[in-house]
């Protein structure tokens, strides 16, 4: 075929595309089809793992600040990495862990993917075509609108204070500008994310898009150096010591400050981390041992003795670690107790963890 002709019949196809992306987005095929199977393992992971806080129904927001996984805006913007990303490898600093067996969690490569797709075909929105192309705008302007319009949910540095946290490094790696701007024009559906495109221009909303990139800094995953499980001789803290004798808030919340005193005192005790095994990986605090909230309580409570004081502790602060404490009181196990403040905020007071060893970066 002759250059001519060839231009001449790629103009119109040219100008239909053109067309169509400047009036609506185009939507991208659906994913991948699961198998009734691949459906079946998938729901029944959601429902152990993730129930917990983002809701029996996806709905989110049933521990935490978990948000919803079935928001029109979050599973029509069609970005895989937006939903795999998080539930793989977690988000450093919030009480989302990572999943994948890599890391430390429970699942496999294909189980992440598999209940990715499910995610999607449970919401059942027709995908969209985002750019990864940078949304221009005025970071500065961004900032003072952020100021304005966003901190009462999202806090002034974007941590996060009844919302997600926007500066949150893992978070921006992973979400596309596009991403980030859909969520702002368009709220998430039956979330106190409200829509902003009828209170602000497509400009200040490109300004805020801008505003949230400029927090991104360069992030990296790090392979970790798995550690070994403890054994079961190496439950208890302390095994000669005394019982720490602790009195309890509303009969099941312990201070960071008296347990350090407890670990100080060298007094015995069993720790319990009640989170995702991958973040016990990343850091714990000493001689805990990893008991997810979602464990078979048959196969992990063997060899942790009835006499001895228990404490649970998870990042929620207090909703994986309340929630097994529940289980195991159920079962008999009377001395126990939460921690009242959580890992982070032992961390913030100051009182020590155990930190991972890393190799390489894997990106
Ligand atoms: C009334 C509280 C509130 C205000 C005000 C608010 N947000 Fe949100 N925002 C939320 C909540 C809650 C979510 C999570 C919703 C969900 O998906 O369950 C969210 C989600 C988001 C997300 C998606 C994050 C992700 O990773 O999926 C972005 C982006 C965002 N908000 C940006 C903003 C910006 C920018 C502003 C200010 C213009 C703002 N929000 C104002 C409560 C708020
Ligand atoms: C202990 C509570 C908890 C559990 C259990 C949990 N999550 Fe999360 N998840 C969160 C929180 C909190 C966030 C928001 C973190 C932030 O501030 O960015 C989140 C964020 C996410 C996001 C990002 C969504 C968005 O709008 O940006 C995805 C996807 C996600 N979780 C999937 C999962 C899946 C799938 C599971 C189960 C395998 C799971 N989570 C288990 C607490 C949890």
């Amino acid at each position: 075929m002759n250059v001519r002709l060839s231009l001449l019949l790629c103009f119109p196809l040219f100008m239909m595309t053109f067309v169509s992306f400047a009036t609506e987005r185009e939507t991208i095929s659906p994913p991948r089809k699961l198998t009734a199977e691949q459906a079946r393992v998938a729901a029944k992971n959601y429902q152990r793992y993730c129930a917990l806080c983002h809701g029996k129904e996806r709905e989110g927001h049933a521990n935490d600040h978990a948000p919803s996984l079935r928001s029109k805006s979050l599973m029509e913007s069609g970005v895989p990495h937006a939903i795999v990303r998080p539930m793989s490898y977690g988000r450093e600093g919030t009480a989302m862990g990572g999943y994948l067996d890599e890391v430390g969690g429970p699942m496999t490569l294909a189980e992440t993917w598999d209940l990715t797709y499910w995610l999607w075909e449970q919401a059942g929105y027709d995908r969209l075509q985002f750019s990864t192309k940078p949304v221009l705008g005025d970071s500065v302007a961004g900032g003072k609108l952020y100021q304005q319009h966003c901190t009462s949910c999202h806090g002034v540095n974007g941590e996060g204070v009844s919302a997600p946290a926007l500066g949150n490094q893992s978070a921006l790696a992973h979400n596309t500008d596009e991403f980030i701007r859909h969520a702002i024009e368009n709220g998430r559906q039956d979330t106190p994310m409200l829509p902003f495109k009828d209170k602000l221009s497509p400009a200040q909303i490109n300004n805020l898009t801008a505003f949230l990139r400029s927090k991104a800094s360069g992030w990296t995953m790090n392979k970790p150096v798995l550690r070994a499980m403890p054994k079961p001789e190496q439950y208890i803290v302390n095994p000669q010591g005394d019982d720490p004798n602790f009195s309890l808030q509303d009969g099941m919340y312990v201070s960071s400050n008296d347990l350090n005193d407890a670990l100080n005192g060298k007094k015995r005790m069993v720790l319990l981390d009640t989170r995702v095994p991958s973040v016990w990986q990343t850091a714990h605090i000493e001689g805990a041992i990893p008991f997810p909230y979602y464990a078979d309580l048959d196969e992990t409570v063997a060899g942790i003795p009835k006499d001895v004081q228990i404490v649970a502790y998870c990042s929620c602060p207090r909703a994986a670690a309340d929630h097994t404490i529940k289980k195991l009181r159920r079962k008999g196990y009377t001395r126990t107790a939460v921690l009242w403040e959580g890992v982070f905020g032992w961390m913030n007071l100051g009182y020590p963890v155990v930190r991972r060893d890393v190799k390489n970066s894997i990106h």
